[in-house]
């Protein structure tokens, strides 16, 4: 059997392959996105951005634009309601560097459905279609739109959405194989996924609880061109080249526990030396129970963990776990 593991076309934009990092918000910051891309991902997704915010030049949206070389190639996802904000919106992710602009249709947070942006766009697919053309207008990087495959679970929309946001110029669809009430939980549905693949001639990156290579070559099975794995990335950020390696008959070498924990405290400095030390460490205590797990006391651990909030103190720490 070959490997589905191959470079991957999304209009003009040639990734070097298809195992992408999904947008995470509060995750996939620079620093994480640049160990992401050593571990083997073809494109990271920064955490979404919010169009409305870039408009009154908000300097925390703005910041979380910036990009440098390490963190390329890099999808920019923003989310918002309106044509002419999208618009805006995707002009500056394009300024800043983004190799891709993505639109954020899948979000379920209350928060961001509230402002009519996220998975609520899937209810009037016409104006969904409407801020894709926006997008897709404004800037000459590829477009694509992060969607689900439906509201509620049995009532699939995934496929009708993709169709429209290919009708306006979307050059990819990636779609959550889970339905928006799913949140980010349960199996994801493949028949839907598969519907997708069907319905559209660009390519379909299909995302949802991937964490090996038998889950990720599920997707490549019903046809998806690529796809994106979010939390399992987390705690693993070589996870990409252990899939790759598997889908190409190989087995890989696990993380070991010692060698997770050196990458958390050095993605950690990198977050202070990005952020400072006090946004640093709060940064990074969010993903603490991705890291500091599988060792006899990591309960304790990260219970102490989350008190700290010098680095010093964070090394002294890490150096006392015994594995
Ligand atoms: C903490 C967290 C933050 C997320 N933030 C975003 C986001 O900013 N944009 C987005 O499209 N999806 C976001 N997602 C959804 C992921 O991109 C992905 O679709 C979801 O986690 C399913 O993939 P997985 O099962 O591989 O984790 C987020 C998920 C998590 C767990």
């Amino acid at each position: 059997m070959t490997s589905p593991v191959r470079p991957l076309a999304v209009g003009s934009f040639t990734a070097p392959n298809n195992l992408w990092l999904a947008p995470m918000a509060g995750v996939t910051d620079g620093p994480f996105r640049a160990l992401c891309l050593r571990g083997g991902a073809g494109v990271a997704c920064a955490e979404m951005v919010s169009a409305h915010a870039l408009h009154y030049a908000n300097p925390r949206s703005l910041r979380m634009l910036r990009v440098d070389e390490r963190e390329k190639p890099v999808s920019m996802q923003i989310f918002g309601s309106d044509e002419q904000t999208i618009a805006e919106a995707a002009r500056a992710a394009e300024e800043r560097g983004a190799d891709i602009v993505d639109i954020n249709a899948g979000c379920p947070v209350k928060k961001i459905n509230k402002a009519g942006a996220g998975c609520v766009l899937m209810k009037d697919p016409v104006h969904l279609g409407h801020l894709v053309a926006a997008a897709v207008k404004a800037v000459k990087v590829p477009v694509t739109l992060k969607t689900r495959i439906a509201l509620k679970r049995g009532v699939i929309l995934g496929d009708e959405i993709a169709h429209i946001a290919e009708s306006e110029g979307a050059s990819a669809v990636v779609i959550h194989g889970r339905a928006a009430e799913d949140m980010h939980s349960g199996e994801p549905n493949l028949d839907a996924v598969a519907k997708v693949c069907a319905r559209v001639k660009i390519p379909v990156i299909g995302n949802g609880g991937i964490c090996n290579g038998k889950t990720a070559q599920a997707f490549f099975d019903v046809g998806c061109a690529g796809v994106m794995i979010g939390r399992a990335a987390v705690g693993n950020p070589f996870i990409f080249r252990d899939i790759a390696q598997e889908l190409a008959g190989q087995v890989p070498a696990p993380l070991d526990n010692r060698r997770r924990v050196e990458i958390y405290l050095a993605l950690i400095e990198e977050n202070i030396a990005r952020y400072g030390e006090k946004i640093g460490v709060g940064r990074s205590k969010k993903t603490a129970g991705y890291w500091l797990r599988d060792f006899p006391n990591a309960a304790e651990v990260r219970g102490r963990f989350v008190r700290l909030e010098t680095l010093a103190d964070i090394r002294a720490l890490f150096a006392s776990i015994t594995f």
